[in-house]
């Protein structure tokens, strides 16, 4: 059966309404645990894009109706290497959709300038398995290579073990003496933001933007970090959000110090900080998730010592087409 593609925009509520169909249909068979897509996330999306970044979706359809999905997103400054994210729906497996997919992906890629296609998919590592050999086979099947997977880690906070915390800290600030804490929720203070920015690898001007944006995405987001005393320059920092539609869940941001700080547990009393912050003020969460790199040894030790648990793993897949 052949396929035709239409791209996803605000002009076409229904290729909105189809995206946000399969979506939904693709969550809910391989990844039910993760919080749904809406019309709004994505419309929302769609009108505040970020800055230099180009982001393409499209809708896939067979004989009317939208069996698909595929969405490119690449800078405008180096479109060399392009994020895929491609799906078809649970119904629609195994007939071949998936490949008649990738190559209108390559079309659209190649004719952006895109030479390398990287894409995530769910992969088995020991202890989190969910069943999802089939996107592994497919894309090693479609000539994609494989770089280390990345686990994610949820932590179920209804009941928070307070004592676990409050041990954590403790063992925290056994090391983390001449710093204090600040938190404070979505635009950052005035004091602060040049820190900020600089820890996100970014200028203050940038930086604002990336700020606007995420509101402008419907997150809010709670911080705390780390002023060193002896400068007064904030040397750690971490943010936990959340978005209104989906009251359950907290989504981790970056955990990030200062490399001449490190191994004085700011990390640690950070995130520990940062939680509560986040709980007091959003106390029906019952779950945060956070994506680490699988041999990010160090955060992960301190997710597991505040009691996180790992979920399911992503591997990441790429080729280089030319
Ligand atoms: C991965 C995915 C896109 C495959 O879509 P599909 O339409 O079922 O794939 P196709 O029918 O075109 O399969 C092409 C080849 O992939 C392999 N394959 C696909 N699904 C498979 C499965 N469940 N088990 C084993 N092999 C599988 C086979 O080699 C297949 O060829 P064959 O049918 O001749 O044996 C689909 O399962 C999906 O949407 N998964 C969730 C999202 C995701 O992980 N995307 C992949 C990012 S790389």
């Amino acid at each position: 059966m052949t396929i035709d593609i239409s791209p996803l925009s605000l002009e076409s509520p229904t290729s909105i309404e189809e995206w946000v169909h399969v979506s939904e249909a693709v969550r809910r068979y391989d990844l039910p645990i993760i919080p749904s897509t809406t019309r709004s996330d994505i419309e929302r999306a769609l009108r505040h894009p970020w800055p230099g970044l180009t982001e393409l979706g499209f809708v896939v359809r067979a004989d009317g109706e939208p069996v698909g999905q595929f969405g490119l997103a690449f800078q405008q400054d180096d479109a060399a290497t392009a994020a895929l994210e491609l799906g078809v729906s649970p119904n629609h497996r195994r007939r071949g959709f998936g490949r008649q997919i990738l190559r209108a992906v390559e079309d659209v890629a190649h004719g952006h300038g895109c030479r390398t296609l990287s894409s995530n998919a769910l992969f088995d590592h020991p202890g989190v398995s969910v069943g999802s050999g089939g996107a592994s086979v497919f894309a090693r099947a479609a000539g994609y290579s494989t770089d280390g997977p990345d686990l994610n880690y949820r932590l179920h906070t209804e009941g928070t073990d307070e004592r676990r915390l409050d041990l954590a800290l403790e063992r925290g600030w056994a090391k983390a003496t001449g710093y204090r804490v600040v938190s404070w929720i979505d635009r950052t203070p005035k004091e602060l933001v040049d820190s900020v920015a600089y820890l996100n690898g970014q200028d203050t001007d940038d930086y604002h933007e990336t700020e606007r944006l995420t509101q402008e995405r419907g997150r809010t987001v709670y911080h705390t970090g780390m002023v060193h005393e002896g400068s007064d320059r904030l040397v750690s920092w971490t943010s936990l959000s959340y978005q209104s539609e989906h009251p359950w869940h907290g989504s981790q941001h970056n955990t990030i110090v200062d490399p001449p700080h490190r191994g004085r547990r700011l990390g640690l009393v950070s995130k520990v900080e940062n939680l509560r912050f986040f709980l007091r003020h959003q106390p029906q969460v019952t779950a945060c998730d956070t994506l680490n790199a699988a041999d990010n040894h160090p955060i992960i030790s301190i997710n597991e010592e505040l009691g996180f648990v790992p979920t399911h793993a992503f591997t990441s897949w790429s080729r280089t087409y030319y």
